[in-house]
C-alpha cells in the first residue's frame, strides 16, 4: 500500500485532464495535494470538482510564476508539473506558436523543478514526476514543438536526475498515450480520428487519467526508492509497433 500521508503534493496543471487524474491518486494515498490552473480561482472550472485539492492561479507564461508560487508555499515532497498545451491545424509550424509551445511544455516544466527544488531537497525523499508523451519517442508531424518539447523532457529528465541525486531527489517521468482531456477533446470527438488511433493501439482503447496517476504515484513512492532518470510509457502498448 503506497501512503503518503503527511506529505504535500504539487501538481502544476492539476486543474484538469491527466494533473487532476494524478492529483486525485495523490489525495487518495493521503497527501495534502496543491495544484495549480490559469485561471483566477477553482470556482472558474464549471463542471469540474476540484474539491479537497488546494487551488492557485498560475501562468507559465508569466515569468517568476512558478518561483512565486515557492516562496508561498511550506513543504513540498513531490513536484509533477503537468502543465502542457498543443496547437493543431499545422499552426506550430510557425514560429511563434512553435515558441510558445516549447515555452509551456519544456521552460515552464524546468522552471517548476528548480523553482521547488529547495523543498524538494528539505523532504529528504523529493521527487518530481514529468509528464513526457508517446510523442517523447517518436515523430508527430503535426505537432513539432509538441514533439520536440516532450522529446526533450525525456533528456531533461536524465539530466536533472544525475545532478540532483545528491541532493537524494529523484526525477523520473511518466509518458501517456492517448488520454480524454482537454487537449485531445479534438481527436476524440472526431470519429474518424477517434477509430484510427484505436486501431493503432493494442489495448484498443485509450487510457484514463487515473491510469496516470496511479504510474505517477508509483514513481513518487517509496516503491521506486531506486529508480531515478526514467520515462516511464503508459500507453496501451502504441509505441511496440
Ligand atoms: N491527453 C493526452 O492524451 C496526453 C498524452 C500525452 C501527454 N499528455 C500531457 O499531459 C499533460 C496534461 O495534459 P492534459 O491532456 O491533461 O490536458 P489539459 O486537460 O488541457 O490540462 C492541461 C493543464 O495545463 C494547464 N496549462 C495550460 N497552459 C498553461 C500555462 N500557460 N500555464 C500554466 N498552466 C497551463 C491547464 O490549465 P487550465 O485548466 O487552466 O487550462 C491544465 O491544468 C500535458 O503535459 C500533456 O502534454 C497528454
Amino acid at each position: 500500500m503506497i501512503d503518503f500521508t503527511g506529505r504535500t503534493v504539487l501538481v502544476a496543471g492539476g486543474s484538469s485532464g491527466i494533473g487532476l487524474g494524478i492529483a486525485r491518486c495523490f489525495e487518495a494515498a493521503g497527501a495534502l495535494v496543491h495544484i495549480t490552473g490559469t485561471r483566477a480561482g477553482s470556482g472558474d472550472y464549471a463542471g469540474t470538482d476540484l474539491g479537497g485539492l488546494v487551488f492557485h492561479q498560475l501562468d507559465v507564461a508569466e515569468a517568476g510564476a512558478a518561483a512565486s508560487l515557492s516562496s508561498e508555499l511550506g513543504a513540498v515532497d513531490v513536484v509533477v508539473p503537468s502543465v502542457g498545451t498543443v496547437a493543431y491545424g499545422g499552426a506550430e509550424y510557425e514560429i511563434e506558436t512553435f515558441r510558445h509551445v516549447i515555452d509551456v511544455n519544456l521552460n515552464g516544466v524546468m522552471e517548476h523543478c528548480t523553482a521547488f527544488r529547495p523543498q524538494l531537497t528539505e523532504s529528504g525523499q523529493g521527487s518530481v514526476v514529468v509528464i513526457g508523451s508517446t510523442s517523447s519517442f517518436i515523430a508527430t508531424p503535426g505537432q513539432p514543438a509538441y514533439s520536440a518539447s516532450k522529446g526533450a523532457l525525456v533528456t531533461l529528465t536524465k539530466s536533472l536526475a544525475t545532478a540532483w541525486a545528491k541532493h537524494g531527489i529523484r526525477v523520473n517521468g511518466v509518458a501517456p498515450g492517448f488520454v480524454n482531456t482537454k487537449l485531445t477533446a479534438r481527436s476524440h470527438d472526431d470519429p474518424d480520428v477517434y477509430e484510427a488511433t484505436i486501431d493503432r493501439i493494442p489495448m484498443r482503447r485509450w487510457g484514463e487519467p487515473a491510469e496516470m496517476g496511479n504510474a505517477a504515484l508509483f514513481l513518487a513512492s517509496s516503491m521506486a526508492s531506486y529508480i531515478t532518470g526514467q520515462m516511464l510509457l503508459v500507453d496501451g502498448g502504441i509505441t511496440l509497433m
